[in-house]
């Protein structure tokens, strides 16, 4: 199967009640990572990419081109959805004429008023060529690649509000928070996201700040109406403790340094195991 946009994967994870995992990719390595742990799992995926990583891997249509040439070399069979995280309107519009087969217009730093009109606009946009749009309302806590936000908690009302302009999926602050838990935190507000997702209509939710959750506090989050699971911080703390503790073990060293190749490969396998395993928690495994 080729590229998709996420509509068709979130929605039958909504009405079957399970999560689709989004992993935040880099570059070529965790590319063939995250395909590679999909591939194995039969699961659907979504490779997010932020505005920092898309400069990193010298534009969005290298980005486009990367992905397609792996998911060719390797015959991907899953459904797989390229989608921009936390985009802002200009990057989200630039991904739009890419390729990319979702894009993520984050408007909740404007007020209500401007969030849905930019929203509005950009699901015009993106749907006359087929591709999906996620949108926030309610900030998300803590800092990711530049994006910082406060940790507001949503109003079910504004999600409702920008749920009601015909977007796919729906970000929504309920308490979580980008990178590592602090020790005092209080945990998801299940009853704001319970009435989250009543108020929206069936719309899948997605669940930023997907490292560090417990277990137990994931699945209860699927069961009121999480379809999409974004994780990157635990991909980046396993792919750098594996490299790490190989350059330590002082492997390779011929007088030439290391094998760059070799270098990055338990990185890489590190990567495949914590995707593989997320996949089995949040049920997307044989759902492809
Ligand atoms: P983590 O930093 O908790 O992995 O969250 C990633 C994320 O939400 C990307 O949008």
């Amino acid at each position: 199967m080729g590229l998709v946009s996420a509509t068709e994967m979130l929605n039958k994870a909504r009405k079957e009640g399970y999560a689709v995992g989004q992993f935040n990719i880099n570059n070529l390595e965790w590319i063939k990572a995250v395909l590679t742990a999909a591939e194995e799992k039969k699961s659907p995926i979504i490779l997010g990419v932020s505005e920092g990583a898309g400069k990193y891997m010298s534009g969005y249509h290298t980005v486009v081109s990367m992905v397609k040439g792996v998911m060719q070399t390797m015959n991907t069979t899953i459904p797989v959805a390229i989608h921009l995280d936390h985009g802002s309107y200009d990057g989200a519009i630039a991904c739009i004429e890419a390729g990319f087969s979702s894009v993520m217009f984050d408007g909740s730093h404007y007020d209500i008023e401007e969030n849905v009109k930019k929203t509005r606009e950009i699901v015009k946009i993106a749907h006359a060529k087929g591709i999906s749009v996620e949108a926030e309302v309610g900030s998300i806590g803590g800092e990711e690649d530049g994006v910082t936000g406060a940790g507001e908690v949503a109003d079910p009302l504004e999600c409702k509000r920008i749920a009601d302009l015909g977007i796919d999926m729906l970000a929504a602050g309920i308490g979580n928070i980008h990178g590592q838990y602090p020790e005092n935190w209080q945990g998801l507000n299940m009853a704001v996201l319970k009435e989250i997702g009543e108020t929206t209509n069936e719309i899948p939710l997605v669940l930023h700040g997907g490292t560090g959750i417990p277990n137990a506090m994931v699945k209860e989050a699927i069961g009121y109406g999480v379809s999409k699971i974004n994780v990157n911080t635990e991909c980046q703390l396993v792919f750098a403790a594996a490299v790490r503790k190989y350059i330590e073990a002082g492997k390779d060293l011929t007088g030439k340094g290391f094998d760059p190749r070799k270098l990055l490969k338990p990185g890489v396998d590190a990567i495949i195991d914590v995707v593989k395993e997320k996949m089995d928690l949040f049920g997307s495994t044989n759902q492809a």
